[in-house]
């Protein structure tokens, strides 16, 4: 959500959705698309796609946010993933409902 006020345009909008096996979270935003060759790798550390016009703010983050919300999705065996173009940007985090216990 930070992200898409600090890099995206117009209203957020954040959509929870769950059923019996998964959770889903989504955040939207509006703005420049992020270009897609920068998409693959934009949770890798220390990562920030190139500076759009029409952004909120200027880029002076670290580029560790989506790379740590990666580790966490990560850790409940779920995925975050990205969608942008002209209409929105897109951030979903899926997440299984239960996990399972690892020992
Ligand atoms: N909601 C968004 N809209 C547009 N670009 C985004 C959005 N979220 C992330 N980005 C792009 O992904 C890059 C990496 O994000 P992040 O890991 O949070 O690092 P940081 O915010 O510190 O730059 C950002 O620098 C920005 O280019
Ligand atoms: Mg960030």
């Amino acid at each position: 959500m930070a992200n898409a006020v600090q890099h995206g345009c117009g209203p957020v909008c954040v959509e929870a959705r769950g059923d019996g096996e998964r959770v889903r979270i989504a955040v939207s935003s509006g703005g420049q698309p992020i270009p897609a060759d920068a998409l693959p790798k934009l949770s890798d550390p220390l990562t920030r796609a190139a500076p759009a016009a029409g952004r909120r703010r200027a880029a002076t983050g670290m580029g560790l946010d989506l790379y740590i919300c990666r580790c966490i999705a990560n850790a409940h065996d779920g995925k975050i993933e990205v969608k942008s173009d002209e209409r929105a940007t897109v951030f979903t985090v899926d997440l299984p409902r239960f996990v399972a216990c690892r020992r």
